[in-house]
């Protein structure tokens, strides 16, 4: 061991783990440069990483995937609770005994010829209060560099541990064991899959895959499936959302928390640059979090959110210096792409990267690709690892271990039809029932077919530890215990025309419906009354160098009353699935929005 560790339940734990994976060697990561450093080119020589451009992309690698371990698996993924009724009917349940045996067949020897990494890591700020500690034990050197970029990593952290620290076990192996003489994979993974939750025991284990959430585990097995549950026990939130700050031209300071389902654009409006006219007029967005917030009442009467993580793990496709050049910055040096593709002069692109492609490169897959050869040339969940600090838009007061008060919730998702732009919740309940209720299509960030509408509440249909409805009761309970709870606004930039060109600009362009939100928030924002909620008329919107007519607008506001008969009974869909444990608000709620519909004109309009 490189370091003195005093905690005698983690040493016995790192023995135990050790004696079941037989690891070659066993290496205690302590978080230095150096030491990633090292890493980085042991993964170069193994062929895992190839090392850019240093003049392009400072300090930045490339990594290319097994073709068959992209994504996130949502049907591999488990919620062991000990009764099959407190996972609920949205996650993947067994029980936790016999899930035991089944993961200690799995990783007996699975780590054979491999480096065992124990990886001490912060979710949130070191030595805060609010902030929870993992350890991480893995035989990928891929997740140690990739941990110590999204999370506090290393000796410091088994410093504030002491020798009794709370910690959570997280044991990763990607399930590919080296026989004597075999040469490993670049990307070594296993066709078996399972990412499994104990709730109760609070532990995590993952088997057979290297990507993403499947293997990063404080990322959403810890900060979003583990805390969901400790935040239900405890009275707060663990929430799949972006925090922003909006400051406006004489300095008032709005922050605001949204959620949005994977690939949806957190990343893009948690780093929202204003357009030309907003600036000019002196407004500012920040960012503070583009994935994941954990979010407390606080003695000033408000709720107030920390980002948990350290980094971006963020969408490349679609990324360009126009749609979000904050991001575009943050991954401009010590940054790690996986699944992007390789320019001849050993920099990255991805699709929508430039207007024009590269006339040569090699695709995700390392094979030689050519503009119109007919294969995307990035994996389209391709993805960026860059420390959260790179982003020109960071907030001053994004580590600030009290966090910020969050003054809206957003919640929105990909819809081409039926929800309109932007309304606002008329109170609390029915902000609960709108976010419990949304669907979204799906995206290339879990594996599976893509672009088939499903509900997903709060955006946490894959991530919320325990029974969604007894969540959703959480979260009723939530507001009501808040003195000044967030108002609720739901938004959907993903509308499209007949044609399916999208209706709304979108990017910077939101920083429209954002300053409306922030408007309202701050009692100054008009609104009329629809059948959901409020909603802004054109007036109430700044138009100024957007070139969107009266009746553009309206058409991004429509309440299209057929299509939100068959939305409500998606609703009920979801409702009979959950009906045991279901808030009895939610089926009045819906027979009042059904009936205020049913009085409503066809198409309407906020006019
Ligand atoms: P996860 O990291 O998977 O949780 O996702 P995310 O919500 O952070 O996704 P991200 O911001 O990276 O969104 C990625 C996708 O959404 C890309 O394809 C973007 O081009 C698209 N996108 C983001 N914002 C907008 C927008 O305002 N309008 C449109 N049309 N597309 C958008
Ligand atoms: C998501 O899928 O919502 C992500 C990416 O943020 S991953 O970390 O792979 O889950
Ligand atoms: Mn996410």
């Amino acid at each position: 061991m490189s370091y003195e560790v005093k905690h005698k339940k983690l040493l016995k734990w790192v023995d135990e783990i050790a004696a079941l994976c037989t690891p070659d060697k066993i290496h205690w990561c302590d978080g230095s440069q150096e030491e990633y450093d090292a890493l980085c080119n042991l993964l170069v020589e193994s062929g895992t990483f190839k090392k850019l451009n240093q003049e392009k992309r400072p300090n930045s690698y490339l990594a290319l995937s097994d073709p068959s371990d992209v994504a996130r698996v949502e049907d591999r993924t488990f919620i062991c609770s000990r009764s099959k009724d407190d996972a609920g009917p949205t996650n993947n349940w067994m029980d936790p005994v016999e899930m035991k045996g089944i993961l200690n067949k799995l990783f007996t020897g699975s780590m054979k010829g491999r480096t065992m990494y124990v990886i001490p890591f912060s979710m949130g700020p070191l030595g805060s209060n609010i902030a929870k500690i993992g350890v991480e034990i893995s035989d990928s050197p891929y997740v140690a560099v990739n941990m110590k970029i999204m999370t506090r990593m290393g000796k410091k952290v088994t410093d504030i541990l002491g020798e009794d620290g709370e910690f959570v076990p997280c044991l990763h192996s990607v399930g590919a064991p080296i026989q004597p003489g075999q040469k490993d994979a670049t990307w070594p993974c296993n066709k078996t899959k399972y990412i499994v939750h104990f709730p109760e025991e609070r532990s995590i284990w993952s088997f057979g895959s290297g990507y993403g959430g499947n293997a990063l585990l404080g990322k959403k097995c810890l900060a979003l499936r583990i805390a969901s549950k400790i935040a239900l026990d405890e009275g707060w939130l663990a929430e799949h959302m972006l925090i922003l700050g909006v400051e406006s031209p004489t300095g008032e300071k709005t922050y605001v928390s949204a959620a949005f389902p994977s690939a949806c654009g957190k990343t893009n409006f948690a780093m929202l640059i204003p357009p030309a006219p907003f600036q000019k007029q002196g407004w500012k967005v920040t960012t503070i979090g583009d994935d994941i917030a954990w979010l407390k009442p606080s003695p000033d009467g408000k709720v107030h959110a920390i980002n948990p993580e350290n980094g971006y793990f963020g969408v490349a496709p679609g990324t360009n210096v126009k749609t979000n050049p904050n991001a575009m910055a943050s991954c401009a040096k010590n940054t790690i792409f996986t699944n992007v593709a390789l320019t001849e002069d050993g920099d990255v692109w991805w699709e929508g990267m430039t207007d024009e492609p590269p006339a040569k490169l090699t695709d995700w897959q390392g094979n030689e690709w050519t503009p119109g050869c007919g294969r995307p040339a990035a994996n389209p969940n391709a993805r960026f690892t860059s420390p959260a600090h790179q982003a020109p838009s960071i907030d001053p007061d994004w580590e600030n271990p009290k966090g910020v008060p969050i003054s809206a919730f957003i919640f929105g998702g990909r819809r081409k039809n039926t929800v309109p732009l932007v309304y606002q919740s008329f109170n609390w309940n029915f902000g609960v029932y709108l976010a419990s209720t949304q669907g979204s299509e799906t995206t290339a960030a879990a594996v599976g077919a893509t672009g088939n509408v499903r509900r997903d509440p709060f955006a946490m249909l894959p991530f919320c530890g325990y029974n969604m409805a007894d969540y959703f009761t959480h979260w009723l309970n939530f507001g009501h215990t808040v003195p000044k709870p967030p108002l609720i606004f739901s938004v959907n930039w993903f509308l499209k025309n007949e044609d399916g060109k999208f209706l709304w600009p979108g990017y910077g362009e939101n920083m429209r419906v954002l300053k409306w939100v922030v408007d309202r928030v701050n009692d100054r924002g008009g609104a009329v009354e629809s059948p959901l909620g409020w909603m802004p008329s054109y007036e109430d919107i700044e138009m100024e160098g957007l070139d969107i007519s009266r009746d553009q607008f309206n058409k991004l506001m429509t309440i299209d009353i057929n299509d939100w008969k068959t939305e409500l009974l998606l609703h009920e869909e979801l409702f009979i699935k959950l009906y045991g444990r279901l808030p009895k608000e939610f089926e009045n709620m819906r027979n009042l929005i059904f009936a205020t519909l049913w009085r409503s004109p066809k198409q309407w309009q906020p006019i």
